[in-house]
């Protein structure tokens, strides 16, 4: 259960990583100025789960989006960069997550969860 920290130079613009955290495994995308757009203009209350994409990153970093790669609904693990909102697909019945890892389609009752994590610096982050 220790905090790991991840650095992220490596992960280009419009690339995703996977890590693991206390067993799950955690997507952090480096998400592209079209993806960021497209998460924010989605009227929130039109949402299966309200949230905005404010809330899902950090201020500041918005660039940066760090999930948990475990499908709301069962629990298998959506592949990144896939379905029709170019975020996350499930490919167990066919969830489909946004640039913000928030449910669009399918049968996921719950946006991707944020783990618990901040900046080190401009190019690292702590996760736990
Ligand atoms: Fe992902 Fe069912 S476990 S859609």
């Amino acid at each position: 259960g220790a905090p790991i920290e991840v650095d992220l130079t490596p992960i280009a613009e419009g690339q995703d990583i996977k890590v693991f955290w206390r067993g799950k495994p955690i997507y952090i995308s480096h998400r592209t100025k079209k993806q960021i757009e497209e998460a924010r203009k989605v009227p929130v209350s039109s949402l299966p789960d309200p949230q905005s994409d404010e809330q899902r990153v950090k201020s500041g970093h918005d660039q940066w989006l760090v999930v948990v790669g475990i499908c709301t609904h069962l629990g298998c693990i959506p592949i990144a960069h896939e379905g029709a909102y170019d975020g996350f697909f499930c490919p167990c019945h066919g969830s489909v997550y946004d640039t913000s890892g928030r449910i669009r389609q399918g049968p996921a009752p719950a946006n991707l969860a944020v783990p618990p994590y901040s900046f080190v610096s401009d190019t690292k982050i702590q996760i736990g």
